[in-house]
């Protein structure tokens, strides 16, 4: 392959605390398998939290990189950086804010969302869109593991790459490309919103055997059915939802028509979730015990000074076929 072709994926999340298996299936997973191939780069975003956020920055960050590890990221196949520790991108950044118009950002539908509701809208607000453009083009990175609501900020990036190329005549940057994962949009405990930390309506995998049976059989399932023998639409029980994400396809579909046909309980469905969930629930939590602050500590060293490597280099790179820094 043409080393200028060669895939660097780079992807990355605000700091919000612990992840679940909303972001286990959307994301993590497919990093699991990125990294065993390819060069991957976590950056963990406290640039971009709010003010409010910033106050447990440091407690959200060691929850953040112990989700990971025990989810089954690799410190050794994957880099994990803190964006605020590596200067370099704010002078990238800095340099990429020439090179796009403020209207194709306000345009952006992520931004429109972002200032809504927002009494005071800062410059800053603006720029977010610039600096993720800089996370991405500090590391060359081509390939942005991301959910479906971040492509329009991607597109800038894109947009960013031509008008920087454009204006220089050379290909300084290349373009990136966002690899959307199937599992996007996981439902939450609730039955009606995205699964998210702050609606309160994730599964995660750090429970107690007790704690996570109480959220399973909690789930609503198809109210419909008369008693256990009458036949069930799948499509009323959450229960399925999550079976979905568990089961291989055989297993789910065997058991889908079982309840069509009212050959499985309610109780049932729940009990084999249970036991698919505590499965992993399981394994992370062993792995969960054997992290201390110490380890993450030692982590995040290695991953910043590898970023930071990467990244003096780059900038070096830049300077010498824009002469603008
Ligand atoms: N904005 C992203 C989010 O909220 C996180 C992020 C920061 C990111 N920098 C990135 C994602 C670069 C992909 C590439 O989820």
């Amino acid at each position: 392959m043409n080393k200028k072709m060669k895939k660097i994926f780079l992807t990355g999340e605000r700091p919000t605390g612990n992840l679940h298996i909303g972001h286990f299936f959307g994301t993590i997973k497919k990093r699991i398998k990125i990294q065993k191939k390819h060069k991957n780069f976590i950056i963990i975003a406290d640039n971009q939290l709010n003010i409010n956020e910033k106050k447990n920055k440091e407690k959200n960050i060691n929850k953040l990189i112990t989700s990971y590890i025990s989810m089954g990221i690799s410190t050794k196949k994957s880099c994990i950086f803190i964006q605020s520790k590596i200067k370099e991108l704010l002078t990238l950044e800095y340099f990429l804010s020439n090179f796009i118009d403020i209207n194709t950002i306000k345009r952006n539908p992520t931004i429109k969302k972002n200032i809504e509701n927002k009494k005071n809208i800062s410059c800053n607000d603006f720029l977010y869109p610039v600096s993720q453009a800089a996370d991405i083009l500090l590391f060359n990175a081509n390939s942005i593991t991301v959910g479906i609501d971040q492509v329009p900020i991607l597109e800038i990036t894109n947009k960013i790459v031509r008008n920087v190329n454009n204006f220089y005549n050379k290909k300084i940057f290349r373009k990136c490309k966002a690899i959307l994962s199937k599992n996007n949009k996981i439902i939450g405990t609730d039955g009606v919103k995205k699964m998210s930390k702050s609606i309160g309506n994730t599964i995660s995998f750090n429970y107690t055997k007790k704690k996570l049976k109480k959220i399973i059989f909690k789930l609503k399932t198809d109210n419909n059915r008369k008693n256990v023998f009458s036949p069930g639409n799948y499509k009323n029980s959450l229960v399925f939802n999550y079976l979905k994400l568990f089961q291989k396809k055989k297993e789910y579909n065997l058991i889908k028509k079982m309840y069509k046909e009212g050959l499985v309980s309610d109780i049932k469905t729940k009990k084999i979730l249970f036991k698919k969930i505590w499965r992993i629930n399981k394994r992370v939590r062993n792995k969960r015990k054997k992290i201390n602050n110490k380890f993450i500590k030692y982590i995040i060293h290695k991953g910043n000074k590898k970023a930071r490597e990467i990244a003096k280099k780059r900038i070096k790179f830049i300077k010498k076929k824009t002469a603008f820094f």
